[in-house]
């Protein structure tokens, strides 16, 4: 069976609605993760972006960590991701993006240590969920502060009827979702993929 095809089986068995627009599949990558599944998802997205001389994988975290981190492993590149708040160890320059989540309904700065992205990195980033594309404009914000090359974005699961995949594939980006949700309305899980 296909990754997606893989995905697509666990979403049906253990995701549940929580709302028109919220899906939770926290057996398998929002709370508990299986590793096996997520490596082949880290397999998939190298496969996806091999040849397009990737440098670094950029996240949020936590739950882009995970998925991020098997990206990086298939791709032999480092991981990093953006902390939430700012830690006193971090000091010097930093790169800093502001993101609006939806699920939390609250505004978070997101930063990245200088020292960890620069003008010669060639940045692929990475989610878990692809849904205002929130996450993805912060940390472009970042990857431009930085000087350096955005890639393409690469999720898990994107809600289709939200606009962020859209905005960002308005702009030139490469955006690879490997499912893709075309609804949740009145708890029905509809795949477009
Ligand atoms: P974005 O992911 O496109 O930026 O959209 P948004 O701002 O709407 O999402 C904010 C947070 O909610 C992100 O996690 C994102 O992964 C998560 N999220 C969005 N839609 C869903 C959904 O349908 N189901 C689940 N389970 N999560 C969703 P976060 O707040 O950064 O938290 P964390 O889990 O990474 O710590
Ligand atoms: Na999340
Ligand atoms: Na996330």
């Amino acid at each position: 069976m296909s990754v997606v095809e893989l995905l697509k089986e666990k979403i049906r068995q253990e995701g549940r609605v929580i709302s028109d627009d919220v899906l939770k599949v926290d057996s398998f990558l929002n709370h508990q993760i299986d590793p096996v599944l997520m490596l082949k998802v880290g397999e998939e997205f190298a496969r996806r972006f091999a040849g397009s001389a990737i440098t670094k994988v950029l996240t949020v975290e936590a739950s882009g960590i995970a998925v991020a981190l098997m990206t990086g492993l298939s791709l032999k590149v480092p991981v990093v991701f953006a902390k939430k708040k700012q830690p006193s160890t971090m000091d010097g320059e930093t790169y800093c993006g502001r993101v609006r989540s939806f699920t939390k309904e609250e505004v978070i700065d997101i930063v990245v240590a200088g020292s960890y992205l620069g003008p010669e990195d060639r940045v692929l980033i990475i989610d878990d969920f692809l849904a205002s594309g929130e996450a993805a404009r912060g940390l472009l914000k970042i990857i431009t502060q930085a000087g350096a090359t955005l890639v393409g974005v690469g999720t898990v699961i994107e809600k289709v009827f939200q606009t962020g995949g859209e905005a960002l594939r308005d702009q030139g980006i490469r955006v690879e979702s490997l499912v893709q949700i075309g609804s949740l309305a009145g708890g029905q899980i509809e795949f477009l993929n």
